[in-house]
């Protein structure tokens, strides 16, 4: 996470929390997005974080919320299963791929666990900084990098009301996975 990331962890986070409610973030990483996200009037934040020194400052982070934080230690592929359909009015997915094989397509296994988890009305939002700015070598416009290498996946979890924002970056020189000056920020909803 790189400080030109921020007002784009604040999209994303504006996005997840706009129905209020429950929203369920995925990966805590620096929190940054998790601070946008109490900054919206919702009901519940859950949080799930694998890592146990990070979760130990997402218990933190939760002691001085404003709004109710529930941290779940795990990796979201576990701890998916316990929670229940229909549960969510909001989730935000911003995590890591387990190995190199998955960079492209990791998100994609949760999105068909978050078609199940949200409410009719509910919005998912996520990010794979990495791979997208691999992918904008061939797609240098975001509406076709989601079209071609979003959409496909999301239809096929069952969404079907699909959309992206265009949002501006300014990426350090240095950045080794991002160098584009924009980035999609998807809202999907069933
Ligand atoms: C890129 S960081 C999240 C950054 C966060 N959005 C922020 O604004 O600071 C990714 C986080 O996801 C966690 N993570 C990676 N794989 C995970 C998994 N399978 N389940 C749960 N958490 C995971 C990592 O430990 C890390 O804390």
């Amino acid at each position: 996470m790189e400080s030109w990331e921020e007002p784009y962890m604040q999209k994303l986070a504006s996005i997840a929390a706009s129905n209020g409610g429950r929203v369920l973030e995925v990966g805590f990483g620096l929190g940054i997005s998790a601070s946008f996200v109490q900054q919206h009037p919702i009901e519940e934040h859950m949080i799930i974080e694998a890592n146990q020194e990070v979760f130990n400052r997402l218990q933190a982070f939760a002691k001085t919320a404003p709004y109710p934080v529930t941290p779940k230690l795990g990796l979201w592929e576990d701890v998916v299963s316990t929670l229940p359909d229909g549960s969510c009015d909001g989730i935000l997915y911003d995590t890591y791929p387990l190995s190199e094989d998955d960079l492209h397509i990791h998100q994609f296994d949760f999105v068909r666990q978050a078609y199940r988890l949200m409410k009719p009305n509910g919005v998912l939002t996520y990010c794979n900084l990495t791979s997208w700015g691999n992918l904008k070598a061939q797609y240098p416009e975001d509406q076709i990098l989601f079209e071609k290498t979003q959409v496909p996946h999301l239809k096929e979890a069952g969404f079907s009301n699909l959309r992206i924002e265009i949002f501006n970056v300014s990426p350090l020189a240095a950045c080794q996975y991002y160098q584009a000056l924009t980035i999609l920020a998807p809202i999907v909803k069933k």
